[in-house]
């Protein structure tokens, strides 16, 4: 399979997942010189789905196959002369990762270091080495760990500290430890081998075709469907929120004009709390669906709280704006409404991955709630 006429030819793994798939369109439809190879494993959080819009152009390729298969990654890589990587496959849901940590550490990181090594073996065995190569490893603020909450009841930001480039590893939860320890892998291949790699840390997403255990389209589902919202705590946690669309730019950004052994922090410097949220989310739910503003409050259920629950992320992304010019382009109440509307205008996108086994798995999880 020749890749000559393709200028470049990138794999994205877990491009049929959430931000791979707004990655991948992006890429697919900016860049028609390039060659994107979607490789993903297609598990409950992957949809093929999410990508109808460009599965046909000629610069697109998807191929089924998991990262943690050495072979298949390798027999990939030389198909189709595969010059970057840019890799977002993972389990990214902590609340899976605390009920079942031995799949994060496969996928996250056994197969992180499947594709190192994969991609090491094959640019030295080509003449020009690892020139012109670059692998990109797309991770989280969560290997940062937890901020204090020093301003518990003002405005954000909630505190005066934010995650840098220079902050220590410090994760807690079996996710963010399984990406914190992706990411040390992918460092010591920068520097022992002198593989060209690149991490970004982005701040939490949210979007259209997002899967919908995470908050916000969780929420918005069960809000449609007048369910119980399940707010962990006390709804006090704050998370540091990036529109999607926001974060797959940020990627093309860094990919392009980032220096490889760097590590470039993605934020909006959007601080919000779970509960603002939520009565964000009914708020504008209400008001589209013509009901009553605000009638869905009567769904917050307070729950137990989340097991090493991290109080606070906030990220500075000040080095991502000073170098690369990077800034977010929406603000976080027109992203919500533009998500929002997504949601409701594609319940069918919804019911197909709401399948029974993930109900199943919801109602065990959500068992021991306490309605108020
Ligand atoms: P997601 O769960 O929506 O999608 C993950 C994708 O990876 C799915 O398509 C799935 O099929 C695929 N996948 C899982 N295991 C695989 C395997 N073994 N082999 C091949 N493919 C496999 O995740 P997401 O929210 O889109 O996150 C993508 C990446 O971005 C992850 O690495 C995550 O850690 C990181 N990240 C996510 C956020 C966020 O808020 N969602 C924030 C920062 C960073
Ligand atoms: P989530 O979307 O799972 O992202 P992350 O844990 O990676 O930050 O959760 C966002 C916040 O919302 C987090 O503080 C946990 C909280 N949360 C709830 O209160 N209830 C829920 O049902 C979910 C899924 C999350």
């Amino acid at each position: 399979m020749s890749g000559q006429q393709f200028r470049r030819n990138i794999i994205v793994t877990g491009g049929a997942g959430f931000i791979g798939s707004h990655l991948v369109r992006l890429l697919v439809k900016k860049y028609p010189e390039y060659r994107i190879i979607n490789v993903d494993a297609l598990t409950y959080a992957g949809n093929l789905a999410n990508l109808k819009d460009i599965e046909n152009c000629d610069n697109y390729v998807f191929r089924k196959a998991d990262v943690t298969d050495f072979e298949a990654m390798r027999r990939i890589m030389e198909d189709f002369h595969v010059d970057a990587i840019i890799h977002l496959a993972a389990e990214s849901h902590v609340d899976r990762s605390i009920k079942d940590p031995f799949i994060f550490a496969k996928t996250n990181v056994l197969g992180t270091l499947t594709l190192l090594q994969a991609s090491k073996e094959y640019w030295e065995s080509l003449p020009e080495k690892f020139d012109g190569k670059l692998y990109y490893q797309v991770s989280t603020d969560e290997v940062y760990g937890a901020l204090e909450l020093t301003r518990p009841d003002g405005e954000a930001p909630y505190g005066d500290e934010f995650f840098t480039e220079q902050t220590r590893y410090a994760p807690h939860s079996p996710y963010s430890a399984s990406k914190a320890s992706a990411d040390h892998f992918v460092r010591a291949f920068h520097d022992t081998y002198g593989l060209p790699v690149i991490i970004s840390n982005c701040s939490n997403n949210y979007g259209p075709y997002q899967f919908p255990e995470k908050l916000i389209p969780l929420f918005i589902n069960n809000i449609r469907h007048g369910k119980p919202l399940p707010v962990y705590g006390k709804g006090e946690n704050v998370r540091d929120w990036l529109y999607v669309e926001d974060h797959a730019r940020a990627i093309d950004l860094i990919f392009h004009r980032g220096t490889p052994g760097e590590t470039y922090n993605i934020g909006g410097f959007n601080e919000w709390k779970n509960i603002d949220i939520v009565r964000l989310v009914i708020r504008t739910v209400d008001r589209m669906l013509g009901r009553k503003e605000g009638e869905s409050e009567r769904l917050i259920t307070f729950v137990t709280d989340r097991a090493g629950h991290d109080l606070r992320y906030a990220i500075d992304s000040s080095k991502l704006h000073d170098e690369l010019g990077w800034e977010p382009s929406l603000q976080f109440e027109e992203g919500i409404e533009k998500t929002v509307r997504w949601y409701l205008d594609n319940q069918e996108w919804l019911d197909n991955v709401t399948s029974g086994e993930y109900e199943n798995y919801y109602a065990r999880f959500y068992g021991d709630s306490d309605t108020h």
